[in-house]
């Protein structure tokens, strides 16, 4: 991704150490009595409760539900897209005024995690403390057989390169384990070099499929889970 339409961000000043998470594959990583961060959802063993986890140049996230107030963070968010990333994303071109639809974004945001989990990272800028920007969008969707679900992620180009994205797998793969999801699967373009790497480097199998341009990466969580 060499498209940066923004500085790399230097760290906010931190007044305590942020909390480091690694949330390994099993962990139950989030306390029963969480209350969940979401404005539609009950809080229960099930909803995660928010994480912070600190990138490589010092700066810290927040790891957390999308809500439906996040419209417009969501919007914020996709302008601060690269081309080059919406297409490794969706695997086409789509236009922003379509990926920034109200009736697209307000489905999003309004996700359920039932069958589908949205969940979203977002760092404050010193210069802004009042408005939380959103970096980056993780997302686990339940296939039809209840035993296999699909992840997508993306992260703002400007934040690319800090190890977000790999910490927003190790993420969703805990949710996924705690759904007692026995597959998590994904597609990528072939020229994704980067996500393959993210994807092997978390066990995942890899399947080319040269015709069609696309490689599938499959996990297998069943041993763990049983
Ligand atoms: C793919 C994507 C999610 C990776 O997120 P990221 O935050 O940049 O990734 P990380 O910083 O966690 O890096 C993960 C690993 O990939 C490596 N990596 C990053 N870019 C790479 C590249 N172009 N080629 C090979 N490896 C690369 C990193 O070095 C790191 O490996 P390491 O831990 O061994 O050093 C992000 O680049 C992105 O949003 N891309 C556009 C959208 C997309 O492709 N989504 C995936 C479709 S499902």
């Amino acid at each position: 991704m060499q498209n940066s339409q923004r500085p790399i961000p230097t760290p906010a000043p931190q007044s305590e150490p942020p909390m480091q998470s690694a949330l390994p594959l099993g962990a139950v990583f989030w306390p029963a009595h969480a209350t969940c961060p979401t404005e539609l959802h009950t809080p229960t063993i099930a909803d995660p409760a928010e994480d912070h986890y600190t990138l490589k140049n010092g700066v810290v996230v927040t790891v957390r539900p999308i809500r439906p107030s996040d419209e417009p963070a969501m919007i914020a968010f996709h302008r601060s897209l690269s081309e080059e990333s919406v297409y490794l994303r969706y695997s086409h071109l789509i236009k922003l005024n379509h990926r920034i639809d109200h009736d697209r974004l307000s489905r999003i945001c309004t996700t359920q995690g039932d069958r589908e989990w949205v969940f979203v990272a977002e760092w404050t800028p010193p210069t802004n403390p009042t408005q939380p920007e959103i970096v980056g969008v993780a997302r686990l969707n339940k296939l039809p057989d209840n035993h296999t679900a699909e992840f997508a992620l993306i992260i703002s180009d400007a934040f690319q390169h800090q190890g977000l994205g790999a910490h927003l797998l190790s993420w969703l793969l805990a949710v996924a384990q705690t759904h007692h999801i026995d597959h998590v699967i994904a597609e990528m373009l072939l020229e994704n070099s980067a996500m393959e790497h993210l994807c092997q480097k978390q066990g995942f199998q890899l399947h080319n499929q040269l015709a069609d341009g696309i490689v599938t990466a499959d996990l297998d969580l069943a041993p763990a889970t049983r």
